[in-house]
C-alpha cells in the first residue's frame, strides 16, 4: 500500500523511498539538526528507522512523510505522526514530530508541512487529539507548537521514560490539539 501524498503550496509530503537514506542519513549526522535528541545517528540507524517509517504507513495508513521542496524535488526532512507509546499517561496517543534540514530552517516550511499532516489527522483521519513533545530547551520546536494552535498542558510536563534521571534532555513539555480545537480555527 503505497502512503497518501500530502501537497502544501511549496511542498510535497510522500512515502519513503531507497533513495532517501542518503540525505537523511546526511540530515541526522547533522549536529545543528540532533542538538536535542540524545545523539546523531549512524546510517545503519537510519537505515531502521526509515523502515520502522515505512512499517507505520502499512499499518495505520500514517506516519512520519519525507518532506520534499517541490522547487527541485529535494528531500529536506521529515514530518508526520506516529503513534506513541511511551509509558506515560496521556498514551497511547498520535504524535506529530518534524525534522527538517538546517538550511531550510526559519522558512514556515516546517508550519505547513506540520499544517498538512494536522488537516490529515482531523479531517481525514477523524482522530480526536494529536499531541506533540520536546525538551524546554528546543525552543523552535515548541514554538512551532504554539504557531500550529497547539496548547501546552503544562500539569502534563514529564521525564522522558527512555531517558537516564540527569539527563539535560529527559524533561519535555507537552502540547495538545483536539479536533474541536482544529475546527474551531478552521473556521
Ligand atoms: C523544529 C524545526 C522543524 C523548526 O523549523 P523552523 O523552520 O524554525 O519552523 P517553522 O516552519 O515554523 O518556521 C518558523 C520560522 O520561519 C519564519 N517564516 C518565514 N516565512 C514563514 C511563513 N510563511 N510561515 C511561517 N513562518 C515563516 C518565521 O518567522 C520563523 O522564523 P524564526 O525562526 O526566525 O523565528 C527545525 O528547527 C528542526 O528541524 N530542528 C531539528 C529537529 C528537531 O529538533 N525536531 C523536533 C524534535 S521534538
Amino acid at each position: 500500500m503505497q502512503p497518501i501524498e500530502l501537497e502544501t503550496p511549496r511542498l510535497r509530503l510522500r512515502g519513503w523511498h531507497d533513495r532517501d537514506l542518503d540525505p537523511l542519513a546526511e540530515m541526522c549526522a547533522d549536529p545543528r539538526v540532533m542538538r536535542y535528541f540524545p545523539a546523531t545517528l549512524s546510517r545503519d540507524e537510519c537505515a531502521a528507522a526509515m523502515a520502522r517509517c515505512r512499517v507505520h504507513f502499512i499499518r495505520h495508513g500514517f506516519g512520519f512523510w519525507v518532506v520534499e521542496h517541490k522547487d527541485a524535488a529535494r528531500f529536506i526532512g521529515l514530518a508526520g505522526l506516529a503513534w506513541s507509546r511511551l509509558d506515560l499517561p496521556f498514551c497511547p496517543a498520535v504524535e506529530i514530530g518534524w525534522r527538517l534540514v538546517a538550511d531550510q530552517w526559519g522558512q514556515g516550511l516546517a508550519y505547513e508541512a506540520a499544517q498538512a499532516a494536522l488537516a490529515f489527522a482531523f479531517e481525514q483521519r477523524q482522530l480526536d487529539e494529536v499531541v506533540s513533545y520536546t525538551s524546554p530547551l528546543n525552543e523552535r520546536s515548541w514554538r512551532l507548537m504554539g504557531r500550529l494552535g497547539m496548547q501546552a498542558d503544562e500539569a502534563a510536563s514529564f521525564d522522558h521514560p527512555r531517558l537516564p534521571e540527569g539527563h539535560p534532555l529527559r524533561r519535555h513539555l507537552l502540547y495538545r490539539m483536539s479536533r474541536d480545537q482544529w475546527n474551531d480555527r478552521r473556521r
